[in-house]
């Protein structure tokens, strides 16, 4: 998964570490998969840390798992759907092997609590977001009758558990659980429960020990991670002590909230070299009336003027964000609103959804939908063209230019690399790389997605 931002990715991510793993032992073996966004994959990560530490080993196949557990996400409808027929398919496997576990955990689990139990019998363990410290005692549990732990914790933040990290360049770093903003259509501070921050000290030992196995570049996460702090330590210090860290050559964080984005944030991201000129900075709609019935509490003015003074501190800036189409209220005027927003910041990248009715928020109890299914497409086309013309050209801005990038590994096509620049582009090019090196590239050609070069 290479989205950075906090959605689900278009394909469940399975957690299956490389290096670090131990013999088999009579404990079994297990398949974490990963739906929805990095918060889910960094969790899944310490789950697996977490059932490590009890003797259990990673599979690396479904099929040779003795315990599955799907990591999910809530976030739309259609992201609950595809763990539904997931688990559907699963039943095949549990049928013929029914002392396998199957969990469910994270946001849906969450969601759907006992109901899930109810609609997929053969689940034998259902956790949320906040109960994996005890998991290898749940798992126990399971063997003799269905469990089920979806408290959240107001203080849990999993200090002190090691995750067993994908091998890859970059390392996930929660430095924040759970969201206090409670916009109207969303579902994480319901899932995710209360905003709490990891103690510096505890995101210092993670980024070490990360740097320690090799990873050159994290990635500070959270719902709103710039609104971290952990009562001495506010999010610009953090990164700067981040950025002391031996061996870390890049530093990265999604998803900022734009209301949080301090003039402070804004200087340290300016004088600090190892942070990375780019910013998922989630938009949602362009007219105010929208914004203020999702409760977003910024207006468009006062996000123009952000991205402005972001530009005017950090050349080269890159942004990307995300919007919602479809919004109960959201008239043409509204949605044009949107349209001329997306024009004027001309963001890198963009992800754009329907509007997703979730139950439990304030939008799903109390703000009736206006816009049909049909209409939300229409929006989405038209959101998504307009986009995906300014993304091309903000990529053939790049043309002939040397980029540093960091090399994640083989192409799809044979004899080509691919890595990212620092501003988070995506580029395949062809010359001598090795995985997690930095290599000058000069940039020949573009699609919107991706730049196209060749190793200087
Ligand atoms: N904390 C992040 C967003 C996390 S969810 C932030 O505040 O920016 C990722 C994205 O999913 C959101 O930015 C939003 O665009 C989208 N999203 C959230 N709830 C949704 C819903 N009910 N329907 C459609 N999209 C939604
Ligand atoms: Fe959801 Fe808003 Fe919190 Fe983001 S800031 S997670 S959109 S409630
Ligand atoms: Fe992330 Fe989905 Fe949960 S976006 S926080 S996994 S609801």
């Amino acid at each position: 998964m290479d989205e950075l931002q906090l959605i689900e990715p278009s394909h469940p991510v399975a957690t299956i570490p490389s290096g670090n793993v131990p013999e088999p032992t009579e404990k079994g073996k297990v398949f974490v998969e990963t739906y929805g966004c990095q918060m889910n994959v960094s969790d899944s990560e310490v789950m697996l840390g977490v059932l490590q530490t009890a003797g259990y080993s990673a599979a690396t196949r479904v099929e040779e798992a003795d315990i599955v557990l799907l990591n999910t996400c809530a976030i739309r409808e259609h992201a609950e759907d595809r763990v539904m027929g997931r688990l559907s398919q699963l039943s095949q496997l549990k049928m013929s092997r029914p002392d396998m576990i199957l969990g469910v955990c994270g946001c849906m689990a969450k969601h759907l609590s006992e109901k899930l139990l109810d609609r997929v019998p053969y689940v034998d363990l259902v956790l949320g977001p906040d109960s994996y410290r005890d998991l290898a005692r749940l798992v126990q549990d399971a063997v003799d009758e269905p469990a089920l732990d979806v408290k959240l914790g107001r203080t849990e933040t999993y200090v002190g558990l090691d995750p067993i990290r994908k091998v890859g360049v970059n390392a996930w770093i929660t430095v924040m659980r759970g969201c206090d903003k409670f916009c109207t259509f969303c579902i994480v501070p319901y899932v995710r429960g209360r905003e709490r921050s990891v103690s510096a000290d505890e995101v210092l030992r993670q980024v070490r020990i990360a740097a320690q196995e090799g990873f050159q570049e994290v990635t500070l996460l959270g719902q709103t991670v710039n609104s971290y702090n952990d009562g001495t330590t506010n999010f610009s210090n953090l990164l700067r002590q981040v950025a002391l860290v031996e061996g870390i050559q890049r530093i990265r964080f999604t998803s900022p909230h734009p209301s949080d984005f301090s003039s402070e944030l804004i200087e340290t991201m300016a004088s600090e070299g190892k942070i990375c000129p780019f910013i998922h900075l989630p938009l949602q709609s362009g007219s105010d009336a929208v914004l203020s019935a999702m409760k977003r509490s910024y207006s468009s003015n006062d996000f123009l003027k952000l991205v402005d003074d972001l530009r005017a501190a950090i050349p080269g800036l890159a942004l990307s964000t995300d919007v919602i189409v479809g919004f109960p209220g959201e008239s043409r005027e509204d949605f044009e609103q949107t349209l001329g927003m997306m024009r004027q910041v001309r963001f890198d990248s963009a992800f754009m959804f329907k509007y997703s009715e979730r139950d439990g928020t304030v939008a799903g109890r109390e703000i009736p939908e206006t816009v049909s299914e049909v209409e939300k497409g229409e929006r989405l086309t038209e959101l998504i063209t307009i986009q995906s013309e300014i993304s091309l050209e903000m990529n053939q801005a790049y043309l002939g230019r040397e980029v540093e990038v960091l090399v994640e590994g083989a192409a799809k096509r044979v004899g080509q690399m691919s890595g990212k620049t620092d501003t988070f582009k995506t580029i395949v090019f062809e010359g001598d790389a090795e995985a997690n090196a930095f290599v000058n590239v000069r940039v020949s050609d573009c699609t919107q997605k991706t730049l196209i070069g060749k190793v200087v």
